[in-house]
């Protein structure tokens, strides 16, 4: 089963990405968490990602799309994968669908968690990551077990640099100019799926369950 998550930036694009994983053993592939791993570590691609993720602009389609190609060719995405951030341009998603049309595959489902701008803002100030492993949560609707400390793996909690409601602002009109867009391009391919994500982290979830199969 192959997914891409699409959504407003704080839509619970990766909340649910992950549950989608661990429900059908597909790898998780996050265009963001793999960009945060090469700040983290200080790589080139991390140094020149962070110049446009601070702004809330995206990165260049060319920096990203090599690196989710190359990712879905190896063997763990055998039985698909659901991939999360990315395509966020309509070059992207053709330069997807090119890469594997050329492999005899296609996408199955195009997921749109559908949250209202005004909801979001409000979401990403409570929203803390792990400095360490990643992990998301919400000090109101998903909170960790220890105030500020990641559950996975012990790491701190922080707010992402991006998380700022100034920053959030910027990310949202890019992804309406940008990213809105492949809702259409998924509709005219009939794999377009449309969620409320305005419910519940396990009701979302559950509507996605109903449309893939328990
Ligand atoms: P990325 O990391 O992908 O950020 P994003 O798309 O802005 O999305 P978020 O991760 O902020 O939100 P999410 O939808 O995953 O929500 P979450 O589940 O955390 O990208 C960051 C940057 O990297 C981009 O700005 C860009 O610069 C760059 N980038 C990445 N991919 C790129 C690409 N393909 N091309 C170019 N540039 C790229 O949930 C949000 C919060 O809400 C959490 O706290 C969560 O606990 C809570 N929550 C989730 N669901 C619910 C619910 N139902 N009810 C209540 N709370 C909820
Ligand atoms: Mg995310």
């Amino acid at each position: 089963m192959k997914i891409i998550m699409l959504g407003a930036p704080g839509a619970g694009k990766g909340t649910q990405a992950k549950k989608i994983a661990e429900k059908y053993s597909i790898p998780h592939i996050s265009t963001g968490d793999i960009f945060r791993a090469n700040i983290k570590n200080g790589t080139e691609l991390g140094k020149k990602a962070k110049t446009y993720m601070d702004q809330g602009l995206l990165v260049p389609d060319e920096l990203v799309v090599d690196l989710v190609v190359d990712r879905v060719k190896q063997d763990d995405c055998s039985n698909g994968y659901v991939l999360d951030g990315f395509p966020r341009t309509i070059p992207q998603a053709e330069a997807l669908d090119k890469a594997l049309a050329a492999m005899g595959e296609a996408m199955d489902y195009a997921i749109n968690v559908e949250v209202p701008d005004e909801n979001i803002v409000r979401r990403m100030s409570g929203r803390r990551a792990c400095v360490d492993c990643g992990a998301t949560y919400h000090i109101v609707y998903a909170p960790t077990n220890e105030e500020n400390i990641c559950d996975n793996c012990h790491g701190e909690l922080i707010l992402r640099e991006d998380d700022k409601p100034e920053t959030v602002q910027k990310r949202l009109n890019v992804y309406h100019e940008q990213t809105q867009p492949l809702i259409d391009y998924y509709t005219e391919k009939n794999i377009l799926v449309e969620v409320d994500g305005t419910v519940d982290i396990d009701e979302v979830f559950a509507a996605i369950v109903n449309v893939l199969g328990a």
